[in-house]
């Protein structure tokens, strides 16, 4: 039997956008790739910088449907970590608005947003260094109570100790003295047991060795084969295509092309890239 992500297993986003079909306007933002599909994620004329700079995103449409997997990809200094920052409430927004769920999300802070069912892997490997890697799996049931802690905790197990064996092995050692690798694994399992609708990654290869790279990379596959929205940046967009059903080039702030993988390549992605 195929471990699920999700107890009961399914996936409520694919069901949900088949329900409910495609409003008019629903995708009007000229993003083309993704087809017709309900936006969980919208972002609509977001301008945001830091204390007053100039902006470092102008202007920025985005939009990640439900069970799409969207590849943020651009130079060092594009405005991709800012991007997500906007999106999750770590910076303010100047202009715009950000909807997740139907809902305006703009100015939320992270903890709201992940009770609402959206994971966020920020830069570099964010785990409870003090404590042990079975504490940190349990923190990501926070949110839960009683019997419905350990169910999550059953139905993520099996799918955890597929994908990142080692974990299992290092339960009882504290989450600090994980190597690089580990604790992106970590946090990865961590994402699993919080069973999102939507997950943001901001970088999840940098600096890794490229065997944890692939363990990283198929537990992104086993996100987007159930269902679940993604929203991947990556510097090295070669990974990151693989995955995708739409990428987005992100240059000096401003959204600079998007298009299937395989629409992207060679000159076009290149220009989009370095101007
Ligand atoms: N906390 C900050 N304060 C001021 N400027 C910042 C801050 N964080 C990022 N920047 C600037 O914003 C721009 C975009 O940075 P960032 O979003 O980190 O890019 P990327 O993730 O694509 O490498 C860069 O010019 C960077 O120097
Ligand atoms: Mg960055």
């Amino acid at each position: 039997m195929r471990p699920h992500l999700r107890a009961g297993g399914g996936s409520r986003d694919r069901g949900r956008a088949a329900g409910r079909g495609v409003r008019p306007g629903e995708r009007d933002l000229g993003l083309p790739g993704s087809g017709a599909m309900t936006d969980l994620l919208t972002l609509r004329g977001v301008t945001v910088g830091y204390g007053r700079h100039h902006p470092v995103l102008h202007a920025i449409d985005l939009a990640v449907g439900g069970g799409e997997v969207v590849g943020l990809v651009g130079m060092n200094g594009a405005g991709k970590s800012t991007l997500l920052k906007a999106i999750c409430g770590g910076v303010k927004l100047r202009e715009g608005t950000i909807s997740y769920d139907g809902q305006d999300v703009s100015g939320l802070g992270t903890p709201e947003l992940v009770r609402r069912g959206m994971s966020i892997l920020a830069e570099g490997h964010r785990v409870i260094r003090p404590l042990t890697v079975e504490e940190n799996l349990q923190i990501a049931t926070m949110s839960l109570r009683g019997s419905a802690v350990r169910r999550r905790l059953a139905a993520s197990r099996e799918l955890i100790d597929e994908l990142f064996p080692v974990l299992h092995q290092r339960r009882t050692q504290l989450a600090g003295l994980l190597s690089g690798g580990e604790q992106q694994m970590l946090s990865m399992a961590r994402a699993i047991i919080e069973d999102p609708k939507l997950l943001l990654l901001d970088e999840p290869s940098l600096g890794l060795a490229p065997l944890v790279v692939d363990r990283i990379y198929s537990s992104l596959s086993a996100f987007r084969e159930r269902g679940v929205s993604l929203l991947v940046v990556e510097q090295n967009s070669t990974r990151v295509a693989d995955i995708c059903t739409r990428m987005v080039v992100l240059r000096d702030g401003r959204i600079t092309a998007t298009g299937s993988p395989a629409e992207l390549v060679g000159a076009a992605l290149t220009s989009a890239y370095f101007g």
